[in-house]
This record gives structure tokens, C-alpha cells and sequence, in this order.
């Protein structure tokens, strides 16, 4: 690896910023670590000290630190979850829980933040980048991908291999029995889990939270048409947050509506979607994010997302991430129903 480092890294100071600190917050991705281990191995090639935070914004309010060096950070590419843990903090909503955090950060010299998490995580961010004089970068991590600014949020990809995988297993079973089963995906507010793995298995219909036509007729509609030329239709995936509800909502109105025509099950396939192994993909994506955040630091960058348009670096202000929402691809909404018939 020498390649990449022909100097001497401990004596490459290119910035004034001496001491940033890391954390992950919200619902934990995989690729999470990637990211971490990016950030630090890139701050101490830049010169620069790097403490973890434990625990998210209630590890910043508590000041629980540990100072991380390239070695901490190694054999966790490839670990789903995040060494730093995570957490979803009440306190930091609060001036005073931002006010104690600040505190704890400057009693040790912290000179930047990055946090890797979702829209709670920079809408802390943003609050807490007015309200104090301490430079914020974030990375979106989160398995919704619904994140503006940004193509593929980190954990994702992971995300929609393993629900993909979970539904190719169902199949099997369900097209044994000839049975009907709906499944349910993550996304309380968001499809893009439910359309990309929905399209991935081949499934008869998708039901989302950003559709709100009368999906369950449209689906009746669908098995009938199917009946009348043989096809059976296995699979509807279901996001948790769909307009007709997740998938035990959607298979009781079903159900309500056709009697007991059809053997019906429901699988919720829940937090299995949150764990495991990132794929190759987050592990780059991951790796390039949290590489660029501790360059974007160093070149003055602040209040900024840090994500990936059309393969390229981009920077999105806090303040435009967190209020404008990502859209699905139509055409892939069109093409699945296209799909389908
Ligand atoms: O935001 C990520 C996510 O996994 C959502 O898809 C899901 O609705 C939510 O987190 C579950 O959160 P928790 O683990 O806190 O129940």
C-alpha cells in the first residue's frame, strides 16, 4: 500500500483544523464503519487527530470520547452495524442538550464534526452549526435513500441484497404452495426500499408510501387478470409506511375483499434489512463519502452534506437536504408496473 503514502504521514499538516470528532446517529447502515474508518484514516494522512463519539448526539452531550488512530479502525470495512454505536437523542433537540454539547466538545479541543446519519441527524446539525461556532460535515447514512442531495445513501444497496434475498426464499415456498404472500419492507416514509427490491424479485405489485391511489383494487384488478390467463402472482411488497398501510393492512383488505379466495401470508422481513455485511458497493460508496468529508473540511467546507451525484462528489447545504424530499424515479415506478402485468 505504500503506493498511496510516499511521505511520511505524521508530518503533513495541511490545514488549521487540528482535532475533528466522528459519530454515527439515527438508524444504524451498513457501510457505517467504512465510512468511519474513511474519515480517520484520511484525517491522520492530513495531519489531523480524530476522537469517535459514542452513541451519537447523547455521546456528544455526555462527552463520550475515544481518541481513534488508523489501527482502531482496522478489520471493520466489512462489519455491519456501527463501532461508534448510535442513538436517537432527545436531549440534543433542546438548546440546552446543544449547549452542553458544544461544551463537552471544545473541553477537548474538537475543531469539526462529522456525523454520518439521516435527516434527524442534520437536522441536529444544522441547528447546532447556527447556533455555535464549530464547522459540520455529514454523511448520509441511512437505508431509506431518501435523502435529497445525494444518488445512494450509505447501507442502501446492503439493504435491498438483503431484502431481495430474504424474497427470493419466499418464493420459493410461496409458488410450492401457490400461495399469496406479502411482504414488508422498511421505508416508513419513503418506497425506494420497497420499488428497488419490489422490482428486483419480479414482484406482481409494490405498494408505497408516495402512491396514494387505491392500490388494494388495482392489486384485485392484477390477480384477476392474472387468473384469467394462469399466471400466479407470489409476491407484493409492501413498504412498512405504504398508503394502504404496511402488510398486514394491505393483505386484511385484501382479504376483506375477496374472501378467502387466496392462501394468503405475510412476512415482515423488519431489522434483518438493517444488519449484515455491506455490499462492495457501500463499502466504496462509504469510503469515497468519508474521504471527501475530511478533504471538504480541510478546503473550508462547512454545513454540507456530502453525497454522490451522477458518480461525482457533491456538497448539499443541511438546510436543502433536509427540505426537499427525494423523489422516485418515475420511470422505474412506470416500468415495474410495466413489468408486471
Ligand atoms: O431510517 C431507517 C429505518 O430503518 C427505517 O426504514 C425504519 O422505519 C426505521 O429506521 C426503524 O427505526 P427503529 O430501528 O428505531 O425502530
Amino acid at each position: 500500500m505504500n503506493f498511496l503514502l510516499p511521505i511520511n504521514i505524521d508530518t503533513m499538516p495541511t490545514t488549521n483544523i487540528k482535532r475533528i470528532a466522528v459519530f454515527t446517529s439515527g438508524g444504524d447502515a451498513p457501510g457505517m464503519n467504512a465510512a468511519i474508518r474513511a474519515v480517520v484514516r484520511t484525517a491522520i494522512y492530513h495531519g489531523i487527530e480524530v476522537f469517535g463519539i459514542m452513541q451519537g448526539y447523547d455521546g456528544m452531550i455526555n462527552g463520550i470520547f475515544q481518541r481513534l488512530e488508523a489501527q482502531d479502525v482496522g478489520n471493520i470495512i466489512h462489519r455491519g452495524g456501527t463501532m461508534l454505536r448510535s442513538a436517537r437523542s432527545e436531549e440534543f433537540r433542546t438548546i440546552e442538550g446543544r449547549q452542553k454539547a458544544y461544551n463537552s466538545l471544545k473541553s477537548i479541543d474538537i475543531d469539526a464534526c462529522i456525523g454520518i446519519g439521516g435527516n434527524g441527524t442534520f437536522t441536529g446539525a444544522m441547528l447546532f452549526s447556527r447556533e455555535f461556532d464549530m464547522p459540520f460535515i455529514g454523511l448520509p447514512g441511512t437505508i431509506d435513500n431518501d435523502l435529497y442531495g445525494t444518488d445512494c445513501t450509505i447501507g442502501f444497496d446492503t439493504a435491498i441484497n438483503t431484502a431481495t434475498s430474504a424474497m427470493d426464499k419466499i418464493r420459493d415456498t410461496a409458488d410450492s404452495h401457490n400461495r399469496l404472500f406479502f411482504i414488508e419492507v422498511m421505508g416508513r416514509h419513503s418506497g425506494f426500499i420497497a420499488l428497488h427490491s419490489g422490482i428486483g424479485v419480479g414482484a406482481g405489485s409494490i405498494f408505497i408510501p408516495e402512491n396514494p391511489i387505491n392500490c388494494v383494487q388495482t392489486l384485485i384488478q392484477i390477480l384477476k387478470k392474472g387468473e384469467r390467463r394462469n399466471k400466479r402472482v407470489n409476491l407484493v411488497v409492501v413498504a412498512e409506511g405504504s398508503a394502504c398501510g404496511g402488510a398486514m393492512d394491505v393483505s386484511a383488505q385484501v382479504k376483506a375483499a375477496v374472501g378467502s379466495k387466496y392462501d394468503i401470508k405475510v412476512t415482515v422481513i423488519g431489522h434483518l434489512q438493517r444488519g449484515g455485511s455491506p455490499s462492495c458497493f457501500d463499502r466504496v460508496l462509504a469510503s469515497r463519502l468519508g474521504f471527501s468529508a475530511v478533504e471538504a473540511l480541510i478546503e473550508g467546507k462547512s454545513n454540507v452534506m456530502v453525497g454522490l451525484m451522477d458518480n461525482r462528489i457533491s456538497y448539499t447545504p443541511f438546510e436543502e437536504a433536509i427540505k426537499n424530499d427525494k423523489p422516485l424515479d418515475q420511470d422505474l415506478v412506470r416500468m415495474a408496473e410495466i413489468l408486471s402485468l
